[in-house]
């Protein structure tokens, strides 16, 4: 199994390309299966996740060509993907394909919409909370699906079409928000969502499925007015930038010091972290091609956050900065408000000399100016690279064990950061 090795010490210096974010290409790839006709997504990220999904809509019977352009030279580069759904040839997820990544599970929204039918295995548990689906099923419910589940399966039916109503969430769910947004997209009437979530991911899938002929108005705010269309066209949609990729960079630069460009990215995704960014003592000065990120002399300041839903600061940056709160000069309080266990990576920073406690789902970190580099390993990709940003500050050697968490939903990481003079390395095998 690879490993990653880095020695820390070293400032970063010049320019990271951010990749397509996959937590958008994911949802846009399924929204595919709406229709017969070519989607063509351009800047798809070159992750395990997105191969794993080729794989799950193969299954359904989608034709997909990675023949298109390269973008630029060679393996590992984000891609022009070309999704066909002629025929729908299995409305059924199974549990080998489903187990393996969450998101999987949201092909019921497009196979109930199209086809009126959808048998999709439940998604299992996962190391960072209990994640269960009960959103998912009341949406669709409202949406007129009749739902059961046996077996370790959710079956959904609507074999006379999904119709309008309403849906206020509960509590606020990403996935649940596309699910819905897709599968209101062929139904009889107006559906409208209430609550929903506002992260960029889901304005980018309204954008897309507006451009396949949807009829969608509020995606990006917390109602969300879905008018029913009878079919859905193919389109050409660009994935936007990973706002998270993004992120994880600034915070590895104000870990390390110095100054680096990120490229072909946008400030307005995620301006709560870089608020956070720049309070630890960065300066980052957004530009219309990206964002320059620079710290010179002082040290880290502490600063407390809190995750919470778009535009709050995101729960998938909370491990990274986290990281860099280990090194800061005082005390930081650190609460998690998404998911009930997502500090897996706590006990793995402590063999870097940081020191954490935990109470509830707030983590009090006690900056260290001296970390040093050990054998690590991550149960989440995000923790895997918040390992990676504390063993960039770390003296001597750190092993990040279990790459493929980092695989997931990092494109070329130890070739970005060692362009900019990280001495970092993939080890095989
Ligand atoms: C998406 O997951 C992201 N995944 C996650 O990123 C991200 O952490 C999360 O949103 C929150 O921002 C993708 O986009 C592929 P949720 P999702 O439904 O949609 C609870 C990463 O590292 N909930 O918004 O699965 C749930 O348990 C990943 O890239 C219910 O209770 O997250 C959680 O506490 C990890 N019932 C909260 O809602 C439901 O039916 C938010 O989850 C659904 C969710």
């Amino acid at each position: 199994m690879d490993r990653i090795k880095v020695v820390g010490g070293n400032q970063l210096n010049g320019i990271i390309p951010i990749s397509g974010a996959k937590n958008a290409a994911l949802p846009l790839m399924i929204a595919s299966l709406l229709t017969d006709d070519t989607l063509t997504l351009e800047n798809v990220p070159h992750l395990a996740d997105v191969e794993q999904l080729v794989r799950i809509l193969g299954n359904h019977g989608v034709d997909i060509a990675v023949n298109g352009r390269r973008e630029r030279q060679g393996e590992g580069y984000a891609r022009t993907i070309h999704f066909t759904a002629r025929n729908i040839v299995d409305t059924v997820a199974p549990y080998e394909l489903v187990s393996k990544m969450r998101a999987s599970f949201w092909v019921i929204g497009p196979l109930l919409a199209r086809m009126g039918e959808a048998r999709v295995s439940l998604p299992g548990g996962c190391a960072i909370g209990t994640r269960p689906v009960d959103l998912f099923l009341e949406g669709l419910s409202a949406l007129g699906a009749e739902i059961d589940i046996d077996g370790g399966y959710v079956n959904a039916r609507a074999p006379k079409g999904l119709k309008g109503g309403t849906y206020r969430f509960p509590k606020v769910s990403v996935g649940a928000t596309h699910v819905l947004m897709m599968a209101a997209t062929l139904a009889n009437g107006t559906f409208e969502i209430e609550n929903a979530a506002r992260e960029p991911e889901v304005a980018d899938l309204a954008k897309c499925l507006n451009a396949m002929g949807a009829k969608i108005s509020g995606a990006g705010t917390g109602h969300i007015v879905i008018e029913g269309v009878t079919s859905l066209s193919g389109a050409r949609h660009r994935v936007l930038p990973d706002r998270i990729e993004t992120g994880t960079y600034a915070m590895a630069v104000a870990m390390t010091g110095g100054d680096v460009f990120l490229e072909n990215t946008s400030a307005d995704l995620l301006d709560a972290a870089l608020d956070a960014v720049r309070a630890a003592g960065a300066d980052i000065t957004p530009t219309n091609a990206g964002i320059r990120v620079r710290r010179n002399g002082a040290g880290i300041e502490p600063v407390d956050i809190s995750t919470d839903p778009f535009p709050g600061f995101p729960t998938d940056l909370q491990a990274q900065f986290m990281g860099l709160m280990t090194h800061s000069k005082g005390r930081a309080h650190i609460t998690e408000t998404i998911f009930e266990n997502r500090f897996m990576h706590v006990q793995e920073l402590a063999r870097l000399g940081a020191h954490i406690s935990l109470s509830g789902q707030t983590a009090t970190v006690e900056g260290v100016a001296r970390l040093k580099g050990a054998q690590v390993m991550a149960t989440d990709l995000r923790a895997s690279v918040s390992l990676v940003i504390a063993g960039l500050a770390a003296e001597g050697e750190t092993v990040v064990n279990r790459v493929y968490h980092l695989d997931r939903g990092f494109e070329r990481l130890e070739e970005k950061l060692s362009n900019c003079g990280a001495e970092i390395e993939r080890i095989s095998g």
